[in-house]
């Protein structure tokens, strides 16, 4: 279960338990058989392939490529369908998650004058109809949904809370700002591990936002909460001790990521330093392959531009040094410099982008 009780009915219960025990048998059964198939081919040319490109041409060719491709996209289009008859037949009991409460400890500002980027609106992201952003709804549902796209293996934000336990530079910090904080899962673990700080979530998205807000005051977190381009937050310059996203870069294309970038710079202090976790090259081209087409088949058309992308250039055009990507464990050590672990079923390889502004 998400934050939010939304899924109650047995009909519904059973509709996403078919979704979830779907994309499970996908990650453990058939992503590991592909993978077989794939060195088998390879092991008989000649020459294998370097990158991800090469490897995706050999394996269109496998005899379990289209079962393998259509069953990422059809689960991905049945999970939102169940999710959004449970969020929608429910929704005058679900729609006060949303509701500010009248003595809050953190705040929420919202700009209904802010214009929507035409990269947001045009893509209905993760194929989720509508997007995160046209209705109230769309926060419950991508509350609920994202649990399952996560195998509901972070059902506890447990991802997120290694992000901000093993990620994040240590000491004390007075700001950190969460660009593309969504509906605070990512926001959230950052003020337990950092209490001192003040915290603030910035998003796009007014009906996430509102969800954020909600949860965290029932959860009894401060945070800012702003709607705002991450692009250009309207937050005073060199305040910030660390800029983070999670999940966010891979979202837009590469100018917008170079102008995040260059604002996250703006806001740092001299001294502070960027942390996002996002998808950089693996080094293994089958893996690199899947990732690839996991963008193009999850409505993430960006995923495979921001992999081949020189983002670390981005960073020292945005005046940053150091900049640097390292492997991210989302189920065991977070970040690491061993890599992804030797799983074999079906997961994100995750990287940290770090850099730092000069003190
Ligand atoms: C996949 S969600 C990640 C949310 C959260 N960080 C997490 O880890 O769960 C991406 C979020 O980025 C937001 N977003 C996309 N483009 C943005 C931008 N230019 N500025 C601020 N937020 C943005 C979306 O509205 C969405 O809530």
């Amino acid at each position: 279960m998400g934050m939010t009780d939304t899924v109650t009915s047995f009909d519904d219960r059973a509709a996403m338990g078919f979704v979830l025990t779907l994309r499970r048998r996908w990650a453990d059964t058939l992503y590991p058989a592909l993978q077989s198939q794939y060195e088998a081919a390879v092991a008989h040319r000649d020459e294998a392939p370097t990158d991800g490109h090469a490897a995706a041409e050999v394996m269109h060719d496998l005899e379990l490529y289209p079962w393998f491709s259509w069953i990422e996209r059809g689960q991905q289009k049945m999970m939102w369908r169940a999710v959004q008859d449970a969020v929608i037949s429910r929704w005058n009991e679900l729609a006060p998650n949303l509701a500010a409460p009248s003595d809050p400890i953190g705040s929420l500002e919202l700009d209904p004058q802010l214009e929507l980027p035409r990269y947001y609106t045009a893509v209905d992201i993760h194929l989720q109809p509508g997007g995160v952003w046209s209705d109230d709804t769309s926060a419950l549902v991508y509350e609920e949904g994202a649990q399952i796209v996560m195998l509901r293996d972070n059902d506890e934000y447990r991802f997120h809370t290694l992000f901000a336990e093993t990620a994040m530079p240590q000491g004390t910090h007075e700001r950190i700002v969460d660009i593309g904080c969504g509906f605070g899962k990512s926001t959230r673990p950052l003020v337990d591990r950092f209490p001192g700080a003040e915290v603030i979530g910035i998003d796009l998205s007014a009906p996430n936002l509102k969800l954020a807000h909600a949860t965290a005051e029932r959860l009894g977190k401060p945070i800012r909460f702003r709607q705002a381009d991450g692009a250009q937050t309207g937050l005073e310059p060199e305040a910030a001790d660390v800029v983070t996203g999670t999940m966010v870069l891979h979202e837009m294309p590469m100018k917008h990521v170079e102008a995040v970038l260059t604002e996250a710079a703006r806001l740092l202090r001299p001294g502070g330093s960027i942390r996002f976790l996002e998808f950089s090259r693996t080094g293994d081209p089958f893996r690199d392959a899947t990732v690839y087409e996991h963008g193009e088949r999850n409505n993430e058309p960006w995923i495979p531009v921001l992999m081949d992308a020189d983002v670390l250039g981005m960073c020292e055009r945005a005046g940053l040094v150091e900049p640097r990507w390292t492997p991210f464990d989302e189920r065991e050590r977070g970040l690491s410099t061993d890599g992804w672990g030797d799983r074999p079923e079906w997961h994100f390889p995750w990287s940290v982008l770090s850099a730092e502004k000069p003190a």
